[in-house]
């Protein structure tokens, strides 16, 4: 009985290192260990049997069955290590990263195109002197048409120009309103710019509901025409550059009298005539005069006493003339394919 039991351990230790040399996954070193010292092992089912051992053999028989089990344990830890070792190995060299690719950059956004132009305008504005001033986007038909020598069968006021709230309130429908708001609650002399939004129901290629206009006021004593006409030079000269002309010619606005618009000679074909300045050679680039008497009158100021000029740019308009755009709609879509550019 002992001498089977003996060479049986011996025999399971020739089995078991046989296999454990030829294992090559954890999960294989996991399977020989349970074959051999698991609860149904050989190993542990041979040391069971001890138990009907006469007393004086059990101890050769327990210390070689022990001396197996913990080979068993040894080795297989061993190989366990080996095996994980190598297998976070080849994932290192698998998984290297490349420290010498250059990194991603992130897209950094950028003020956008209508509201660049708009703080051009206003500092252009500033340098020479003026002041900066915001009205309200909501007014009343005083503010933006009565006061502002509009009649009252004037077309400007149908529907079909004006977003109305109610029959008081409307969209203001340009910035000249700010005009108003300043003459009620200053004493001249002032020099204003007026920046805002502005409604009109109308829409297409230069068209927008919703657009940006810079108002501009001068009153005082003796303000004169050649005044804006020295102004509106010098600015136009700033903004599109030495090389541009401009030229003034007549029209009408129910709030200035005389009244003009200003035309700078073509930034894309220099005057010679092409399909953006129509073959004429020349753009117009906004409405300007002398303040109407009857809008001093409305403010309680004496026409006889002080006079003024006043004029309002539209801002898309110009950033598309500036940069030859020739769909307003670009500006509103922020397509960044097209605000990038800026
Ligand atoms: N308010 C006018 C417009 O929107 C522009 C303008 C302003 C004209 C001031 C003359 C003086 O068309």
């Amino acid at each position: 009985m002992k001498e089977d039991l003996l060479s049986e351990i011996d025999s399971l230790a020739n089995r078991f290192r046989q296999k454990v040399s030829a294992v090559s996954s954890e999960h294989e070193v996991l399977k020989v260990k349970s074959t051999y010292i698991g609860r149904e092992g050989h190993l542990t089912l041979l040391m069971k049997k001890m138990g009907s051992l006469p007393s004086e053999e059990r101890p050769v028989i327990g210390k070689n069955a022990n001396l197996l089990k913990n080979e068993i344990e040894k080795i297989c830890q061993e190989q366990l290590e080996k095996i994980r070792n190598l297998s976070s190995l080849s994932r290192l060299q698998q998984e290297r990263v490349d420290i010498t690719l250059s990194g991603r950059t992130t897209a950094c956004g950028s003020i956008h195109p209508i509201t660049q132009m708009m703080r051009n305008v206003l500092n252009i504005f500033s340098e020479m002197g003026f002041e900066v001033y915001e009205g309200p986007e909501i007014e009343t038909d005083f503010y933006n048409f009565e006061a502002l020598n509009f009649l009252k069968d004037h077309p400007a006021r149908d529907m079909q120009d004006t977003f109305y709230i109610d029959q008081h309130y409307v969209l203001r429908t340009h910035t000249s309103p700010i005009q108003i708001h300043v003459m009620k609650s200053r004493t001249p002399p002032f020099k204003v710019v007026g920046p805002g939004a502005a409604y009109r129901r109308d829409s297409d290629v230069s068209h927008t509901p919703m657009f940006h206009q810079v108002e501009g006021f001068m009153v005082g004593r003796q303000v004169r025409f050649s005044d804006l006409k020295g102004i509106l030079t010098e600015f136009s000269r700033r903004l599109f550059g030495d090389k541009i002309k401009t030229r003034f010619r007549p029209s009408f606005f129910p709030f200035t009298e005389p009244s003009a618009e200003i035309d700078i000679s073509c930034v894309i074909c220099r005057g010679r005539g092409c399909r953006v300045c129509k073959q004429s050679g020349w753009l117009e680039v906004l409405g300007c005069g002398m303040i109407h008497p009857a809008v001093l009158e409305r403010v309680d100021y004496d026409p006889k006493d002080v006079s003024g000029f006043a004029f309002g740019m539209g801002i898309e308009r110009i950033a598309m003339l500036k940069y030859g755009i020739s769909d307003i709609r670009l500006f509103f879509e922020n397509d960044v394919r097209f605000l990038s550019q800026f």
